[in-house]
């Protein structure tokens, strides 16, 4: 088994790193996934929201890789939940794309309070199930709309992505995710950059591995069984975010980054957003 895979539920293998691509214009697109490839990635997370999946496709194409060597995932929409406008979107997202199907297809907010994820999630199921998705999913789910959503459908979500970094570790919603075998991925694993990565811990202890701050953050997250879909569009740090499989963290240390848990989000709260709360 190689360590960068990490298999899913259903045991479709899913690479441990992958490409964030939020906020990546299509300008920036080709460089992004030229220099991705070349550092060993091969999973790229995008959303129709992004408005870059159009951009993703072509960078992939133009790479020239087989569309078996690599795993793509986007996410539904929230203005787009419904059984019907499920399927329409998702086939919006595959010709974006230009992919005839998707290895990873995920709810992006549960919007609750508008009372639809779940006939889209059983739409999923159905895309699922006929061959055009290879493991579906959620994103921002809490353990009681996970709760609410295996009670009504048949297929356990196979991955819930999640905000996650050491000052809000979520470590309730990891351990129930463990216990059900949904794969956690960590959105904002790097805190975007903003204070986490000169925190006096983490630089410390990149200083002893002889890492930097953000490899010692990613490893963190893979010794707590997450995957991460680190953003960037620079081609050092890029390659930088890839190279955290040659180490492993001691126990002290990870226990010394879990430290700085703050229960501190730093994104929207899944709980607030409902349909049309996000533009
Ligand atoms: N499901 C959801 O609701 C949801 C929500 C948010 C994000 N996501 C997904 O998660 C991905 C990652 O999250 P994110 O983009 O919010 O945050 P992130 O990956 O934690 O941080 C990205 C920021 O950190 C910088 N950065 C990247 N690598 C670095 C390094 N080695 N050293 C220093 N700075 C570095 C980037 O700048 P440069 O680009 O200039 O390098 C960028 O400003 C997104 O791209 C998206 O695919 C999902």
């Amino acid at each position: 088994m190689s360590n960068d895979i990490y298999y899913l539920n259903n045991g479709y293998p899913m690479p441990k790193i992958g490409l964030g691509v939020y906020k990546i214009t299509d300008e920036e697109m080709e460089v992004a996934v030229h220099s991705a490839l070349e550092a060993g990635y091969r999973a790229f997370d995008t959303a129709y929201f992004y408005g870059n999946e159009q951009a993703l496709g072509q960078a992939l194409r133009n790479a020239d890789i087989d569309r078996e060597d690599l795993f793509i995932t986007s996410k539904l929409w929230n203005d787009y939940q419904g059984y019907d406008s499920t399927k329409a979107y998702f086939n919006k997202t595959l010709k974006n794309l230009d992919t005839d199907y998707l290895d990873l297809y995920l709810i992006h907010w549960p919007c609750e309070e508008d009372g639809l994820f779940i006939e889209s999630y059983k739409a999923m199921e159905e895309l699922y199930e006929e061959g055009k998705i290879r493991a579906i999913g959620v994103c921002n789910f809490e353990q009681h709309h996970l709760e609410t959503l295996m009670n009504e459908t048949k297929v356990t979500p196979a991955v819930n992505q999640i905000e996650v970094h050491p000052y809000f570790d979520q470590h309730e919603l990891q351990e129930y995710c463990d216990d059900k075998d949904i794969a956690v991925t960590a959105w904002m694993p790097l805190m975007r950059n903003k204070g986490l990565l000169v925190h006096p811990t983490i630089v410390n202890i990149a200083k002893a591995y002889d890492k930097t701050p953000a490899q010692i953050v990613l490893r963190w997250h893979l010794a707590h069984n997450r995957l991460v879909i680190p953003k960037s569009k620079n081609p050092a740090r890029i390659k930088e975010n890839y190279n955290i499989l040659d180490f492993n963290l001691e126990l002290t240390d990870i226990a010394e980054i879990d430290s700085l848990n703050k229960d501190q989000r730093q994104g929207k709260n899944p709980n607030e957003v409902q349909i049309g709360t996000l533009q």
